[in-house]
């Protein structure tokens, strides 16, 4: 039996007055089972008022990426040794927005979850299609590169500990939500995927979706069989709304 994750996924957003505000109510409202693990990933510069705001509670933090090279001379990067040292556990990886806007190729993701299991981060690696490549019928091909790479790049090894997204990129931030059986579909397709390079990373290894994820269409999702939880983008802004979705994610 695989355990749910639900991560929070803030993007660009926050301050610090938020970052403790939304911390602190989410910890605070975490439910009493202790099923569900649960992820946020703020920006880089607010991972250490949450690591001091989460302390005591169950809520792990996470990175949204990291720079593959030791440290040095890279103006402006992090390293996956510093996210360590700050006290992250997970990192987000090949997120559609880096892979749209800062030309993030499959090849350079599987790179960056090689750095990340080398450094003891657990990646969680997105992977989704867009609208167009959805509506020409190369979802498959489309989700199986991009997961391909990531197997080539780092190893099978890294799962079943590091985690996969399937995020649609027509449904983040849309509103528009795969429907429950669109994404089973998909998701077990990675599992497929997996498990043709090993039957026991497959099995183990926790598939999140993403997109749109409310409290009100979590559930539906979390029900499928292999989508084992969720990666959340607008409604992790907001403690109800994400515990709501950690609510959905008990079995
Ligand atoms: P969304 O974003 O929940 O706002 O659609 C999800 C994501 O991009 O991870």
């Amino acid at each position: 039996m695989r355990r749910p994750l639900v991560a929070g996924n803030w993007k660009m957003n926050g301050s610090r007055e938020m970052t403790e505000i939304l911390v602190s109510g989410i910890g605070s409202g975490l439910p009493e089972s202790d099923a569900v693990d649960v992820v946020v990933c703020p920006p880089f510069v607010y991972l250490d008022l949450c690591s001091a705001t989460a302390g005591g509670t169950p809520i792990a933090m996470g990175a949204q990426d990291l720079d593959i090279h030791e440290p040095g001379a890279f103006t402006g990067a992090i390293a996956a040794d510093m996210l360590v040292d700050i006290g992250c556990e997970f990192v987000i990886l090949g997120h559609s927005e880096r892979r749209s806007l800062y030309a993030e190729s499959d090849a350079d993701v599987g790179v960056k979850a090689s750095v990340a299991a080398a450094k003891g981060l657990t990646p969680i690696i997105c992977v989704g299609e867009t609208r167009e490549e959805r509506e020409s019928n190369v979802t498959a091909d489309v989700v199986c590169r991009q997961l391909d790479a990531v197997i080539d790049g780092a190893g099978i090894d890294i799962f079943p500990r590091a985690l996969v997204a399937y995020e649609p990129v027509w449904a983040i931030g849309t509103g528009l939500t795969a429907t429950d059986e669109q994404a089973q579909e998909v998701h077990s397709l990675i599992r497929q995927r997996i498990a043709d390079a090993s039957g026991q990373a497959a099995e183990g290894t926790r598939i999140l979706y993403g997109g749109s994820v409310k409290p009100d269409n979590a559930a539906g999702l979390f029900s499928q069989p292999d989508i084992d939880g969720g990666l959340i983008g607008g409604a992790s802004l907001k403690a109800a709304d994400f515990l709501g979705i950690i609510e959905a994610a008990i079995p």
